[in-house]
């Protein structure tokens, strides 16, 4: 028994990795790092099995607790969650139940740590096999397993969205699908569908400069991608460049911009496909690996920033004193908005992260507002649903500055996973992640 992405890897090895792998999240290792972990061969099988298994963990979990009074050590525990998440459903089901219940004891016999537990694996999911319908309805009442969430995560998503927060949680457990950017300045978006089409794939418009294809690939193998024509970026993320520099007035200097938070660099790449030659970025980040990461795709889209290690939050540490046209402050956060695209987010916060970064979030914006010139923007973004991180935040920070006057913004963008349908005024974008807009205007001195 093989998958499809794994070529001839046989299922139980691909199980044994998972099971690893979910260990490693358990114990707070995000999912980009626990794939590294995995011999490359495997990685793209083991990849998609893992985000399934996260994204039904919460159910695996409530189904494991009926089957084990006790719950058994971490590993036999992950390979137990791991055969339940993916064997539940029918419907989402990767295999048939039983083929997985098979690998699963295969994998248990084949791992040392695990032969003394094979026993017991096999027990459990023959039960599981044999009840699997009385067991699915008892677990129905209990919303984490409903929902697939932590019940902290559900009842945040609640109490910040009482009208929509099934939609939102839905859409967490969808895989989202591979967004690009068009680099307009090079190519338009019609140009490069039609190279695509050529090409044999499959895409959809999204936003003002968004291609949504119906099936991912690998990014080298996208044409236009080496030549700079196109990055990968969600079309809610989209936003902020359009947002920021959009009616913002110019003089004869040029644009002076700050992109405060930049690393991997998206956003920088982005406000420099829409600036001028005369335009100048300065882009920050505290972290000097990621800095790296924006250099990298700046040149490949043969773009030119100030790229620099800094804390946003000190600005005398990197400020000259010249103010700034426009400020992007893409600020750390929980990350809530992007969890279809990284199902582990939810099971590696924990509910006081929400307070703990929005108190980071306030001081970088209370820092920033100071190098923004009279007239001048700070766009606050957050890939997040939360409102502590969003509305709330920015309520807070115009209530305690007068000079600062929030503009007409976009606000809190659910996720959705959605093909474009003009007939839903709600769904102005089509298919994007979750996040946060609110720009800022610093109003002129009387
Ligand atoms: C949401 S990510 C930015 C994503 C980026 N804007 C993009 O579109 O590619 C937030 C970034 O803030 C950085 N960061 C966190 N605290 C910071 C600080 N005090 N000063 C500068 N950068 C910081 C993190 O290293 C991280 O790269």
């Amino acid at each position: 028994m093989t998958v499809a992405s794994g070529a001839s890897v046989p299922l139980w090895q691909q199980l044994q990795a998972v099971a690893q792998a979910l260990v490693s999240v358990r114990r707070g290792v995000s999912g980009t790092a626990a794939l590294e972990a995995v011999a490359p061969q495997l990685r793209p099988g083991v990849q998609a099995l893992l985000f399934q298994v996260l994204r039904q963990l919460g159910r695996a979990q409530a189904l494991r607790a009926k089957l084990a009074a006790r719950s058994p050590a971490p590993l036999p525990d992950a390979l137990l969650c791991t055969a339940l998440a993916l064997s539940w459903d029918d419907q989402g089901a990767p295999y048939a139940p039983h083929t997985l219940v098979n690998q699963a004891v295969e994998a248990a016999k084949k791992t040392r740590a695990l032969q003394g537990q094979a026993n017991f694996l096999n027990a459990c999911l023959r039960r599981f096999l044999r009840e699997r319908d009385a067991l699915v309805l008892a677990t129905d009442t209990d919303a984490q397993a409903t929902w697939n969430h932590p019940s902290w995560w559900i009842q945040q998503v609640q109490q910040d969205h009482p009208q929509h927060w099934q939609d939102i949680l839905r859409a967490n457990n969808v895989a989202a699908p591979m967004t690009w950017r068009v680099n307009t300045q090079r190519i338009s978006r019609d140009d490069l569908l039609a190279r695509w089409q050529q090409d044999g794939l499959d895409a959809q418009e999204v936003g003002q400069q968004g291609l949504v294809l119906a099936q991912g690939r690998a990014v080298r193998d996208i044409p236009g991608f080496e030549e700079g024509l196109c990055s990968v970026q969600d079309a809610a993320a989209q936003c902020a460049a359009q947002l920021l520099l959009t009616g913002l007035p110019r003089s004869d200097q040029g644009l002076r911009i700050l992109d405060a938070c930049a690393a991997p660099g998206g956003k920088t790449a982005h406000l420099l496909e829409m600036l001028q030659d005369s335009d100048q970025v300065v882009a920050l980040d505290i972290d000097a690996q990621r800095c790296e990461r924006i250099t990298q795709n700046l040149h490949r889209l043969g773009l030119k920033a100030e790229v620099r290690v800094a804390d946003a939050a000190k600005p005398t540490t990197w400020w000259d004193g010249q103010l700034f046209d426009a400020v992007l402050l893409d600020a750390p956060c929980t990350a809530s908005g992007i969890v279809r695209r990284h199902p582990d987010i939810r099971w590696l916060r924990r509910e006081s992260d929400i307070a703990q970064l929005a108190a980071i979030q306030k001081q970088l914006l209370n820092t920033l507002w100071p190098v923004v010139r009279p007239g001048g923007r700070l766009l606050y973004c957050t890939c997040s649903v939360f409102k502590a991180e969003g509305d709330q935040q920015v309520k807070t920070f115009v209530e305690h500055n007068t000079d600062a006057l929030l503009l007409p913004s976009l606000g809190h963008l659910r996720p959705q996973t959605v093909r474009v349908d003009p007939a839903l005024a709600d769904n102005l974008l089509g298919d994007h992640d979750g996040f946060y807009f609110a720009l800022l205007e610093k109003k002129l001195a009387r």
